[in-house]
């Protein structure tokens, strides 16, 4: 027997009550009792995202709401900047240039933010720009973007902030309306508890009066279609039922749980994963924005990484994150987004100490899960 323990970025745990509800008898999807889970779903993401608007459910994974963004908004040939400091920047300028706009790829090095002054530099430079294209946590860098400085540049330009938020809503605080975030989009498999396949995006009224001028090629994510449907309780087309009723159990965690402490305990839990990382001698890989859904940290020279994050999976059944690109075998990543709490930190960073050893890097037995503690006490739930 080997008992399992998911502490990677996504997919994340999904919570009993949550699995349940997935498991109820399918419904029919045009009736009345479906219509009344999709309402409840839809009123409680709009606390999740903290906006006014109407927040667009999508049976697709979170790619396919930022592939939405990009299809309802612009037209080809028009100017984007994409902040590129990792795997899922890049993604938005590949994105953006299948469709035929012009890229200003914005490069960041792997573990830093974006200076929101650089943004500025080529807003300055190019007022033809209509969308800065950006995460609030870049996944493969575990590290947060200046989210609210970037959207204040472009508050009262004819410009968009489009924000990747898949691994920071639900995690930190992303205020999409008091920030003025243009769109806001993210996935189930993340901070919403959810197996994957449900994607979600908000506009604000500024990015909807883009949609009307909008030229990209679309059929499937087309948002003013959905967006028609959501105000008759309803989707375009078939939506993933058994998702969507255990999206409504989920964010009914989150409610009952309370936004503010939501961000409490992922801040806990990320602080406590970033001491002890300290607390083994291993050097963080964003030290100076790290986002509170994962933690990035080096393996020691020495140390093949990927053979390490594999062994503690296969022979220790704890699934970590190992690095992408040139970080790969450099990095692990302990993930700390969504059904997550004190105890699985506890057993991250044993099972990093004991493999260490394994692979014959010097640990002090404890060390790391005694600093972990000092910071978890704080409380246990
Ligand atoms: C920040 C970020 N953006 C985009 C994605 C892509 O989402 P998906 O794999 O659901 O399409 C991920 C997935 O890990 C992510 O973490």
């Amino acid at each position: 027997m080997k008992k399992r323990y998911l502490l990677a970025p996504g997919p994340t745990p999904v919570p009993e009550s949550t699995l349940l509800a997935m498991a109820s008898p399918i419904i029919h999807h045009r009736t009345p009792q479906f219509s009344a889970i999709f309402k409840e779903a839809a009123g409680l993401l709009r606390y999740v995202f903290q906006t006014e608007e109407d927040v667009i459910m999508l049976a697709a994974s979170g790619t396919g709401a930022m592939e939405a963004s990009i299809t309802n908004l612009f037209s080809p040939g028009d100017e984007v900047v994409a902040v590129n400091g990792g795997k899922f920047g890049e993604r938005w300028g590949k994105l953006s240039e299948a469709y035929g706009l012009k890229v200003h790829w914005l490069q960041v090095e792997w573990g830093k933010a974006v200076e929101a002054g650089a943004v500025k530099k080529l807003l300055d430079k190019n007022p033809g720009i209509k969308g800065v294209l950006t995460q609030a946590s870049e996944t493969s860098t575990t590290v947060a973007h200046p989210v609210k400085e970037i959207a204040a540049l472009t508050r009262d330009r004819d410009c968009l902030t489009i924000v990747d938020g898949i691994t920071a809503v639900g995690v930190f605080d992303v205020p999409m309306d008091s920030w003025g975030i243009d769109v806001l989009v993210s996935g189930s498999q993340k901070a919403f508890m959810l197996p994957p396949g449900l994607a979600f995006i908000s506009l604000s009224k500024k990015a909807w009066k883009f949609r009307e001028s909008s030229k990209c090629p679309r059929f499937y994510f087309d948002l003013a279609k959905e967006r028609k449907n959501l105000g008759k309780d309803t989707t375009a087309y078939t939506p993933a039922v058994s998702l969507i009723t255990g999206l409504k159990e989920s964010l009914r965690l989150i409610k009952e749980e309370g936004l503010e402490k939501v961000f409490a305990r992922h801040d806990r839990l990320a602080r406590a994963a970033r001491a002890a990382s300290l607390a083994l001698g291993l050097k963080l890989l964003a030290p100076e924005s790290p986002s509170n859904a994962a933690t990035g940290i080096y393996v020691p020279d020495g140390v093949d990484g990927e053979k390490l994050v594999k062994f503690i999976r296969d022979e220790m059944g704890v699934t970590l994150a190992g690095g992408q690109d040139h970080l790969k075998g450099r990095i692990l990543r302990i993930a700390h987004l969504g059904f997550t709490d004190t105890f699985d930190i506890i057993i991250a960073v044993s099972a990093i100490e004991m493999a260490l050893h394994k692979f014959g890097h010097k640990v002090k037995f404890g060390s790391g899960v005694a600093a972990a503690e000092e910071i978890l006490k704080e409380g246990y739930r």
